[in-house]
C-alpha cells in the first residue's frame, strides 16, 4: 500500500510540474487540474504533500538543475523530455533537499520511469541518481563562486541570473542578498475584511476564537496572519466571504485610488479580481465598475468569487485592455498591469523561470498601450492608479515618465503612509514595497490624473 502510494505521488508531482512548465499554469492551478482526476479517502493529505513538493521544486529549480547538469554528460536536464526531467528533479530534490535515504529516493523515481518509459531509460536515471548521491554540492558551489560570482548567487539562491544582476544594481549587494533570502522564505498571508459582511474588529475576534494569531497592518482593513492551527481557507468565514486573502501591497491600491460612492470605475486588467472587489467594497456596492480582462478562464473564476463576496456593482467584460472603449468615460481607473511578476517570487516561485529580456520588452509594450488606452477612457479631472508586482524600473517609474511625457497624465503627490519611495527623478512621488523590507510582495503604485 505504502509503495503503491509512493509511485502514485511521484507520478502526480511530475504531471503537475510538467503542466506548470508547458502550459504556464500557476502551481496551484495545475494542482487543481491534476487532482480533479484523483479520488480516494486520502486525497486531501496527498494534495497537501504534492503541493509542498511542487512549490519547493519550482523554488529550487535552478539549484536542482545545477546538480543534475553537473552529473549529466552530453546533455542537459532541460533538454530531456519534460516529464522525465521532472522525475529526475524529484529524485534530486528528495535526496539533496529533503535528505530522504538516497536508495529510497532513487528507487521510487526509477519505478515510475520503468512504468512510464522503458528499462533503458530506467537504467539511465538510476545511474544518474546514483552518481548524484556522491556529488558534493557545497564543493561544486565553492568552485562556481571562484569562476563566476553572479552565477554562484543565482544557483545558491535559485533565482534567474538577470534578476540577481538587476537587484544588485538596484539595491546594492547587501540588500539584494536580503531580498533573495526573503524571497525563499515561506509565504506570508494577509487577509482583508469584507466590509459588506463584517468589520476589522469582529474579524480579529473571530480569528482569535479560531486560534489564528493576526496583527494590524498599515492598511486599515488588512490583518497580517502570524500563525494558525487550521489553514485559513478552511475557516467558515472565508468560505462565506467575510474576508479574502490578499497581499498587503495589493490591498493598498484601492485606498490610493480612493473611489467615492456612485462613481463609474474601469479596471483594465481585473482578473482574478482582488482590486476590483476591494473597490466595490469601498463603494458599498454603489456606482458601477467595469472589469475588463482578456482571460476568459480568469473572468469565470472572478464571477464565482463575486457571488461569495456579495459584490453586485461589477460588470465583467471579456476584452483587450489595450483597445477596450466604453460609450461613457470613467471617473477613475485601476491599471494593475500584466508584468514580469518579479515581485511575487515568494508567492509564485514558478514565475521566476518564465521571463527573459525579450518577454519583458513585450510586456512593457502592453503596459504602455494600456496606459494610452486608460487616458482615452478617463474623464477630464479623472484619476488612475498604475500598479505592478514588478521590481523593475522599466515597468514602473519609466512607464510613469512615459505616461507624463508622451500621453498627457499628471503625477499626483499622494501622501503614502508606508512603504518606500521609488527611483529616478519621479521616485519621491511613487510607492514601492519590497519583500525583505515589508514582508509582502515587491510592488509599485503611482497615482495619475488627467487634468
Ligand atoms: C496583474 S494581473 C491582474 C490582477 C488583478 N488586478 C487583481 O488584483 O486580482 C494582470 C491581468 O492582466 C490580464 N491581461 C494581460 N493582458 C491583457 C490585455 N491585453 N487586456 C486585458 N487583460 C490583460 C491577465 O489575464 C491578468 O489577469
Amino acid at each position: 500500500m505504502e509503495l503503491f502510494y509512493k509511485i502514485a505521488l511521484h507520478e502526480l508531482i511530475a504531471d503537475i510540474l510538467t503542466i506548470v512548465d508547458e502550459r504556464e499554469y500557476s502551481s496551484k492551478n495545475a494542482l487543481e487540474r491534476v487532482f480533479k482526476r484523483v479520488s480516494g479517502k486520502d486525497k486531501e493529505r496527498v494534495r497537501g504533500l504534492a503541493h509542498a513538493y511542487v512549490f519547493e521544486i519550482e523554488k529550487w529549480k535552478k539549484k536542482i538543475d545545477f546538480i543534475g547538469n553537473s552529473v549529466l554528460k552530453g546533455t542537459k536536464i532541460e533538454e530531456l523530455e519534460p516529464y522525465l526531467a521532472n522525475l529526475l528533479r524529484i529524485g534530486i530534490f528528495e535526496m539533496k533537499f529533503k535528505k530522504i535515504n538516497p536508495a529510497i529516493a532513487t528507487d521510487s523515481v526509477v519505478r515510475v520511469v520503468k512504468e512510464r518509459y522503458d528499462l533503458n531509460r530506467a537504467k539511465f536515471i538510476n545511474a544518474i541518481l546514483r552518481e548524484i548521491e556522491g556529488f558534493n554540492v557545497e564543493n561544486a558551489l565553492k568552485s562556481l563562486k571562484e569562476r563566476d560570482k553572479t552565477e554562484y548567487l543565482s544557483v545558491k539562491f535559485s533565482h534567474p541570473r538577470w534578476y540577481v544582476e538587476y537587484v544588485i544594481d538596484l539595491l546594492g549587494y547587501e540588500n539584494a542578498i536580503r531580498l533573495l533570502l526573503s524571497n525563499n522564505k515561506s509565504q506570508r498571508y494577509y487577509i482583508r475584511v469584507n466590509p459588506l459582511k463584517s468589520d476589522v474588529d469582529s474579524l480579529s475576534e473571530y480569528l482569535e476564537e479560531h486560534d489564528v494569531r493576526a496583527a494590524r497592518t498599515p492598511v486599515s482593513d488588512v490583518l497580517k496572519v502570524l500563525d494558525y492551527e487550521t489553514p485559513i481557507t478552511r475557516l467558515e468565514w472565508y468560505k462565506k466571504g467575510y474576508f479574502v486573502i490578499q497581499d498587503l501591497a495589493s490591498a493598498y491600491v484601492a485606498h490610493v485610488l480612493a473611489p467615492e460612492k456612485g462613481e463609474k470605475i474601469l479596471d483594465l486588467a481585473a482578473a482574478p479580481g482582488s482590486k476590483t472587489f476591494h473597490v466595490a467594497h469601498l463603494m458599498e456596492n454603489t456606482g458601477e465598475i467595469i472589469a475588463v480582462d482578456y482571460s476568459l478562464e480568469r473572468l469565470r473564476k472572478m464571477e464565482t468569487k463575486m457571488k461569495i463576496l456579495g459584490v453586485k456593482n461589477v460588470k465583467l467584460v471579456h476584452a483587450d485592455g489595450m483597445t477596450f472603449k466604453d460609450m461613457r468615460k470613467f471617473d477613475k481607473i485601476i491599471l494593475d498591469a500584466p508584468c514580469s511578476s518579479s515581485g511575487t517570487y515568494r508567492q509564485f516561485p514558478e514565475v521566476k523561470w518564465r521571463f527573459n529580456e525579450e518577454k519583458i520588452k513585450k510586456v512593457i509594450q502592453v503596459q504602455k498601450a494600456m496606459i494610452r488606452n486608460a487616458f482615452k477612457n478617463l474623464k477630464k479631472e479623472g484619476e488612475m492608479t498604475y500598479s505592478t508586482c514588478s521590481i523593475r524600473i522599466d515597468e514602473n517609474e519609466e512607464n510613469i515618465k512615459y505616461a507624463i511625457e508622451k500621453v498627457g497624465f499628471n503625477l499626483v503627490a499622494y501622501p503614502f503612509n508606508w512603504g518606500e519611495r521609488g527611483f529616478t527623478e519621479i521616485g519621491e512621488m511613487v510607492f514601492r514595497s519590497f519583500t525583505h523590507l515589508h514582508d509582502c510582495n515587491s510592488f509599485f503604485i503611482a497615482k495619475l490624473k488627467k487634468e
